[in-house]
C-alpha cells in the first residue's frame, strides 16, 4: 500500500451519552441515549484526512464484531485505504464518552483490538508514504516502531502525543512535528495536566527533541513552535456542540495540507479551520467536513 498520509492508531467504537453533568466518584448521574459512533484517534485521523481529498490509508486493528464493521464502514464511506486494517480475535476498542451541554467530553477508552497492533505491522506499510500521523491508544512499542522507521525511511512524521505518555527520548529526537494540546503541553513541560502553560514555555517543548511543535488551545487556535520563533493561529470563533475528536480532525488536516506541499503555518491554519468545523457538529467522525462543506 503506498499512500500519501499513512495514519497509525487507534480505531474505536465511542458510545456516547449526554449528561448535564460528569459523574464524580461514587456518583450516579442520568444519561441521554447512547449513540453508537465510529471513532478512536487514528482511524478520525484517516477518515478528517481522506474527506479533504488526501490519499491515506490506516494502520490499525478492530476486532471480529458489529464495532469493526461499524469502523471499517466509516474508514471505507470517507475513502480511507482499509487494506492495512487487521481484524483481531478481540473486541474493537470501545470509548465511553460523557458530552456536556458545554460541548466539552470526558473519555475512557478501553483499547481491546488496539492492544494487538505490533511493531511489525508498520515494516510493510510505510514506503512511499510523505507524511505519517501516529497517535497513542495502541502499544507504546508500536509507535515508537512507527516513528523509528519512517525517520529512516526520510517520511515526515508527526506524532500526535494523545493520550499523553512518556515517549522514550530517542524516539522524540527523530519527530518532525509533534503536536499535543495545551494539557499534554503542560504535563510534558513537567507540570499537570490542569496546569495553565504559558506560550513563552511552549520553546521548551523543542528541547524534548523533536524539530517542530504545534500546540492546540481549543477556540483560541494553536501555536507553531519552531526553532526560530513561535507562531500563533488563531481560530474562527464558532458555537461549539461536540469538541469530541477536533484534536484528530486537526491532526488529519494537518498531514493533508503538508503532503500537499503546504508550508507549516498555512498548514496550521487550515487544520484550525477543520478544527472548528468539527466542534459545531456531534461527534468526531461524522462531524469531519469535505472540502465542500468548508468553504
Ligand atoms: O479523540 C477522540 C477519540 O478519542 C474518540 O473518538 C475516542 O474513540 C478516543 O479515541
Ligand atoms: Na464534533
Amino acid at each position: 500500500v503506498t499512500a500519501q498520509v499513512l495514519v497509525v492508531g487507534s480505531a474505536n467504537a465511542d458510545l456516547v451519552v449526554a449528561a448535564d453533568r460528569r459523574p464524580a466518584g461514587g456518583e450516579t448521574v442520568l444519561g441521554g441515549d447512547t449513540e453508537i459512533l465510529p471513532g478512536g484517534k487514528g482511524a478520525n485521523t484517516a477518515v478528517a484526512a481522506a474527506r479533504l481529498g488526501a490519499d491515506v490509508a490506516l494502520l490499525g486493528a478492530v476486532g471480529d464484531d458489529a464495532h469493526g464493521s461499524l469502523l471499517l464502514d466509516s474508514l471505507r464511506k470517507s475513502g480511507v485505504r482499509t487494506d492495512l486494517v487487521r481484524v483481531v480475535p478481540r473486541p474493537t476498542g470501545l470509548a465511553f464518552i460523557t458530552v456536556t451541554p458545554d460541548g466539552e467530553n470526558s473519555i475512557l477508552v478501553s483499547p481491546g483490538a488496539n492492544r494487538a497492533l505490533r511493531p511489525e505491522d508498520v515494516t510493510s506499510a510505510l514506503p512511499g508514504a510523505e507524511v505519517m500521523v501516529v497517535s497513542m491508544e495502541i502499544p507504546l512499542a508500536t509507535v515508537e516502531h512507527a516513528v523509528n522507521t519512517a525517520a529512516a525511511a526520510g517520511t515526515r512524521t508527526i506524532l500526535n502525543l494523545s493520550p499523553v505518555a512518556s515517549v522514550p527520548e530517542p524516539t522524540l529526537a527523530v519527530v518532525d512535528l509533534l503536536l499535543v494540546n495545551q494539557h499534554e503541553a503542560a504535563w510534558l513541560l513537567g507540570g499537570s495536566e490542569d496546569t495553565a502553560v504559558r506560550t513563552s514555555e511552549l520553546p521548551g517543548l523543542l528541547d524534548l527533541g523533536p524539530r517542530g511543535a504545534v500546540v492546540t488551545s481549543g477556540a483560541r487556535g494553536a501555536v507553531v513552535v519552531e526553532a526560530d520563533g513561535l507562531t500563533e493561529v488563531p481560530s474562527p470563533s464558532v458555537d461549539v456542540v461536540d469538541t469530541t475528536g477536533a484534536g484528530d480532525a486537526f491532526a488529519g488536516a494537518l498531514a493533508t495540507a503538508l503532503s500537499g506541499g503546504a508550508a507549516l503555518t498555512d498548514a496550521v491554519e487550515q487544520a484550525v479551520r477543520v478544527a472548528a468545523f468539527s466542534v459545531t457538529r456531534r461527534g468526531a467522525q461524522p462531524s469531519y467536513p469535505t472540502v465542500a462543506e468548508l468553504r
